[in-house]
C-alpha cells in the first residue's frame, strides 16, 4: 500500500496505522500500544492529532488537503473520512494519505528551471538591446576621433572609449550565444583539424609570446561524428584559458588519442568507442575553492572576463553527449580532457 492509513474509533483509540504510515510519521508503534488513545500516541504529531479530533465535529471532511508536519519537515496530502455501521452509525474516522515531499521537491526544480528559463531569455533580450547602443557609440567614437586630430590627450581617452565598447560588445555576443539553443552541423569531423584550427583561433585572440604549444595526435584517431565548428570553439576557449593563465611563459600540450568507453545501459554492457584530448598548461593551476564554480555561466577570476567561455564548452559538449573533466593543482598546472563519442550524440539521432 503506497498510502498511509491510520484509523481511530469513536472514542479515540487507534485501531489501524499500516507501515507507510509508520514510516512517514516516523512512529515504531507496538502492537500493545494500538488501542491507546490516538493524542498519545501522536504526541509528537499534534497537528495530525488535531485534523482526527475535528473529523466528529466537521460537516465536511477534508478531501486531499496538505499538511506540514512540524517534527520532520515532510509535507502530506491527506483525506479525511467517516467509517460507518451497517446503520449509518459513525463509529470511527480514518484517514488516508500521502508523502508529498518528493513531489514538491520535482516541483521546486520545475520552478528552478523555469527561473532559469526567464532569466536566459530577460539576458537575452537585454543583450539584444545593447548591441545597437553600442554600436553606436563606437561609430561616434570614431567619428569624433576623425575630427580632432590635432588633440592627442582627446584622442587616447577616445581610443579608450573604442575598446572599452568592442569589450562590452564581445560579451554581449558571447552571451548572446549563451542563451541561444545549439544545433549542431555533424558531418565526419577530423579532431586533428578542428585541433589546428582551434589553435589559430585562439591564437587571434591571445598572443602567444613565449609559450610553446605542441600538439600530438594519435596516427590512427578515427574521424568523429560532429559539428566542426562548435568544437572549434571548445578548444579554442580552452586553448585561450591556457593562453592566459600562462602569461606568455610556459607549455601547453595539446594530446588527443582513441579511447573506449564502459558504459553499462539497459541494452547491457557497451564499450562506447571516443577520442579523448587533453589539454595540459604549466601555469598557476585552479585554486581548490573555485574549481567547482569554474564552469558556471559568469564566473570568472579575471579582471576582463566575462566567465562564459568554460559554460560554452560545456554546452557545446552536452549537445554532442561529450564531457568534460578537470585535474589541477595551484603550482601545478591544469589539465582539461575532454571526451566525445565517436559515432555522435544520442542528440544525433532523435
Ligand atoms: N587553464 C586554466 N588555468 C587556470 N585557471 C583557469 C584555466 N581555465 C579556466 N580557469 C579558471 O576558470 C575561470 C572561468 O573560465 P572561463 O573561460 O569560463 O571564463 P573566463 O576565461 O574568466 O572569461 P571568458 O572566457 O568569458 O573571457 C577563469 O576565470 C579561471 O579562474
Ligand atoms: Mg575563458
Amino acid at each position: 500500500m503506497r498510502n498511509g492509513v491510520l484509523a481511530i474509533t469513536r472514542d479515540g483509540r487507534l485501531t489501524l496505522l499500516n507501515d507507510e504510515a509508520r514510516r512517514v510519521l516516523d512512529l515504531a508503534v507496538e502492537e500493545d500500544r494500538m488501542g491507546l488513545p490516538f493524542g498519545e500516541i501522536l504526541q509528537d504529531h499534534p497537528e495530525v492529532a488535531r485534523v482526527l479530533g475535528s473529523a466528529f465535529e466537521l460537516s465536511h471532511l477534508p478531501n486531499r488537503a496538505e499538511l506540514r508536519l512540524k517534527a520532520s519537515g515532510r509535507v502530506i496530502g491527506y483525506t479525511l473520512s467517516r467509517i460507518q455501521d451497517d446503520e449509518g452509525t459513525v463509529t470511527g474516522v480514518a484517514l488516508l494519505f500521502k508523502d508529498l515531499t518528493r513531489v514538491e521537491q520535482l516541483e521546486e526544480q520545475e520552478r528552478l528551471r523555469d527561473r532559469l528559463a526567464a532569466l536566459g531569455e530577460m539576458a537575452a533580450a537585454i543583450a539584444h538591446e545593447l548591441k545597437n547602443p553600442l554600436a553606436g557609440i563606437e561609430v561616434m567614437a570614431g567619428l569624433l576621433r576623425r575630427r580632432i586630430p590635432d588633440a592627442a590627450d582627446v584622442q587616447s581617452l577616445l581610443d579608450d572609449i573604442i575598446s572599452e565598447s568592442k569589450i562590452a560588445n564581445a560579451i554581449v555576443h558571447e552571451a548572446l550565444e549563451f542563451v541561444r539553443p545549439i544545433r549542431l552541423q555533424v558531418e565526419h569531423t577530423s579532431i586533428a583539424q578542428v585541433l589546428h584550427d582551434a589553435i589559430r583561433l585562439a591564437e587571434g585572440q591571445v598572443s602567444r609570446r613565449d609559450v610553446a604549444v605542441t600538439m600530438s595526435v594519435g596516427a590512427h584517431l578515427p574521424l568523429i561524428e560532429a559539428d566542426h565548428y562548435q568544437l572549434c570553439q571548445v578548444f579554442a576557449n580552452l586553448l585561450i584559458n591556457a593562453l592566459e593563465a600562462l602569461d606568455g611563459t610556459g607549455t601547453i600540450a595539446i594530446t588527443a588519442s582513441p579511447a573506449y568507453l564502459e558504459e553499462d545501459r539497459a541494452e547491457g554492457h557497451l564499450t562506447v568507442p571516443t577520442v579523448t584530448v587533453d589539454v595540459a598548461d604549466t601555469g598557476p593551476g585552479i585554486a581548490p575553492e573555485i574549481a567547482d564554480k569554474i564552469f558556471n555561466p559568469f564566473f570568472t577570476s579575471k579582471p576582463r572576463g566575462s566567465g562564459l567561455g568554460l559554460a560554452i564548452v560545456r554546452k557545446i559538449l552536452d549537445a554532442h553527449d561529450g564531457r568534460i573533466d578537470v585535474n589541477s593543482a595551484p603550482g601545478q598546472g591544469t589539465r582539461f580532457r575532454v571526451t566525445l563519442p565517436v559515432s555522435g550524440g544520442s542528440q544525433l539521432f532523435k
